[in-house]
């Protein structure tokens, strides 16, 4: 790998709607402490909080279009700025266009950091549609659940924090989430070449158990931060 090994540790997930970036990211925080930043959660806050970026934003995520550099650098930059983010970041769902990537660059360099590695999730599209349109979480804590592959272990009761209420979101119906993969297949996977130039790209198998790709994930982070 070119990259210098700059501490903290940001690590990039690339991959469709579906293909467990979020889920990994939290697993990736358990584990390395690191911290997950997803910019569909900061979207979303910002929504539900009315903001002016949000309620810009709230029509292009329930059409599944990508929201505009603009608001995603604004929100990202404030994240970025605040202190736990040096245990080390895992960006999920950032950056997703060109434009994003070079600002990303520029804004890990003014902070003098540097990208550990950024991993493509490789799955099937096909499988992406199930896999979301079936996913839903704990109100409280933020669990993941999903209808046919992870069910509570007591009906609707929250393993980790005993919850009893769920959300399900509302961009991921079949229809939404087609618009979703349109969008990354022509916005976003251009960066895996992009990342290859660099020398940071990673590749793991997305389709395979949750705990095996949390495994494969956690060698890459043991690799770019020894
Ligand atoms: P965002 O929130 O980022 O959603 P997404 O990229 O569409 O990704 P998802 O959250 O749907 O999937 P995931 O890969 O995290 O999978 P998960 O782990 O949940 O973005 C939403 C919207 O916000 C965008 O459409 C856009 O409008 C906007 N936006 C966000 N960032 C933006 C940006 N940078 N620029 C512009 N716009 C932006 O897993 C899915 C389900 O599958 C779960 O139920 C899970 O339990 C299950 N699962 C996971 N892994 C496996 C496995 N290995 N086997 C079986 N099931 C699995």
């Amino acid at each position: 790998m070119s990259e210098t090994t700059t501490r903290p540790a940001v690590l990039i997930l690339l991959g469709p709607p579906g293909a467990g970036k979020g889920t990994q990211a939290r697993k990736l925080e358990e584990s390395f402490g690191m911290v997950q930043l997803s910019t569909g959660d900061l979207l979303r806050a910002a929504v539900a909080a009315g903001t002016p970026a949000g309620m810009a934003a709230k029509a292009v995520m329930e059409a599944g279009g990508l929201v505009s550099d603009e608001i995603v650098l604004a929100i990202l930059k404030d994240r970025m700025a605040e202190p736990d983010t040096a245990r080390g970041v895992i960006l999920d769902g950032f950056p997703r266009t060109p434009g994003q990537a070079e600002a990303l660059d520029a804004l890990l360099a003014e902070q003098d950091l540097a990208i550990g590695a950024a991993v493509s999730m490789e799955v099937d599209d096909a499988a992406m549609i199930q896999r979301v349109s079936g996913r839903y979480t704990c109100a409280g804590c933020g669990e993941g659940y999903h209808d046919a592959f992870k069910q509570p272990l007591e009906e609707g009761v929250c393993d980790k924090c005993g919850g009893t209420a769920f959300n399900r979101r509302a961009d991921d119906n079949a229809e939404t989430v087609g618009a979703r993969l349109k969008a990354y297949h022509e916005q976003t996977a251009p960066l895996i070449a992009y990342y290859a130039g660099r020398d940071v790209l990673k590749t793991v198998d997305g389709m395979g158990p949750i705990a095996a790709i949390a495994d494969d994930l956690g060698a890459i982070v043991k690799q770019v931060t020894a």
